[in-house]
């Protein structure tokens, strides 16, 4: 049976974790300029709806570093659901490449893509998750930290799309995760309920006090820049800056954001450029954690 990541969910903790060691030596190898070409002639087709940076240029050097090749169709090219159905869209791809990835509005065109194509399908990032980013967020911890068993991890700003993924995560991994977010923009409540390591607040300074990995992401996502303004005001307290790191009880905490960055809304220039911010670090790992799920799930289907 071929194999999908729409979701967190769509892999047990062992393959997470099979993952993250794929992940490494192919990290090593690229450092070490030891080929590598895992997807000889595979071709990946991304598909896009909202613009990117760091998904479309990571995915497309990763193939070229398997050997294999990608081809970007923008928003205009595709026209999904509009000029062709979201079916007939995954079973014409499914006769030309080897993996489809797609970045969408509706978490349920990513399932409907998954169900109708003979490839394996990811997601590179919805309304309900951003699986690629929080498993490359994951990697990146483990390779600061030693392990995830022993930190907490605050996520701090929206209950958003990658604030979910971190949840699905924890429910797998067993993490402790705290998420301070205003009352009215909390995750999603099934996903939470899953999570049993969770700890909710609306109060950033509660969430961040003994945490080892301090995460923010923007408070108007990809699809909201019309809440933008009123967002704003609401979010204002959950800002990550020096005044609220005073709360951070732990000497060697990191920064983390999946970025791109408003800057100076939900973090300072002095946070993302200071001492703490591991933030390109983890930008990198996009490209690497992205060949390990490519190679991973082209194996196990
Ligand atoms: N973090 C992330 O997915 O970045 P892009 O939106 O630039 O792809
Ligand atoms: N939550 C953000 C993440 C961008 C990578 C968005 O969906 O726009």
């Amino acid at each position: 049976m071929k194999r999908d990541l729409t979701s967190i969910f769509d892999l047990t903790k062992d393959e997470i974790y099979e993952i993250f060691e794929l992940t490494k030596d192919l990290k090593e190898k690229q450092k070490k300029g030891i080929e590598h070409k895992l997807l000889k002639d595979k071709t990946l087709a991304m598909v896009f709806e909202k613009p990117s940076l760091r998904t479309r240029v990571t995915f497309e050097t990763g193939m070229t570093q398997l050997g294999g090749h990608a081809i970007y169709l923008a928003p205009a090219d595709i026209q999904m659901g509009k000029r062709e159905s979201v079916k007939d869209v995954a079973k014409n791809l499914s006769r030309w490449v080897d993996i489809i990835m797609a970045r969408v509005f509706s978490h349920s065109t990513i399932k409907e893509l998954a169900e109708n194509a003979d490839v394996p399908v990811i997601n590179g990032l919805c309304d309900l998750e951003h699986p690629c980013q929080i498993l490359c967020d994951l990697f990146t911890i483990i390779e600061k930290k030693g392990t995830l068993e022993k930190v907490t991890i605050a996520f701090v700003g929206d209950g958003n799309n990658v604030c979910n993924s971190f949840i699905a995560a924890s429910a797998r991994l067993g993490f402790k995760l705290h998420v301070a977010t205003p009352v009215d923009y909390q995750p999603n409540k099934e996903y939470m309920a899953q999570a049993k390591n969770l700890y909710w607040t609306d109060k950033p300074e509660a969430a961040i006090r003994d945490a080892d990995v301090i995460y923010t992401d923007v408070w108007a996502s990809m699809g909201q820049e019309a809440e933008a303004e009123l967002r704003k005001r609401i979010f204002r307290p959950f800002q990550i800056n020096s005044e609220l790191l005073k709360n951070a009880n732990k000497k060697d905490y990191v920064i983390m954001h999946c970025l791109p960055a408003h800057r100076g809304e939900e973090i300072t220039d002095e946070v993302l450029d200071g001492p703490h911010s591991i933030v390109f670090d983890q930008a990198e790992n996009r490209l690497h954690i992205q060949k390990g799920i490519m190679v991973f799930l082209c194996k196990n289907s």
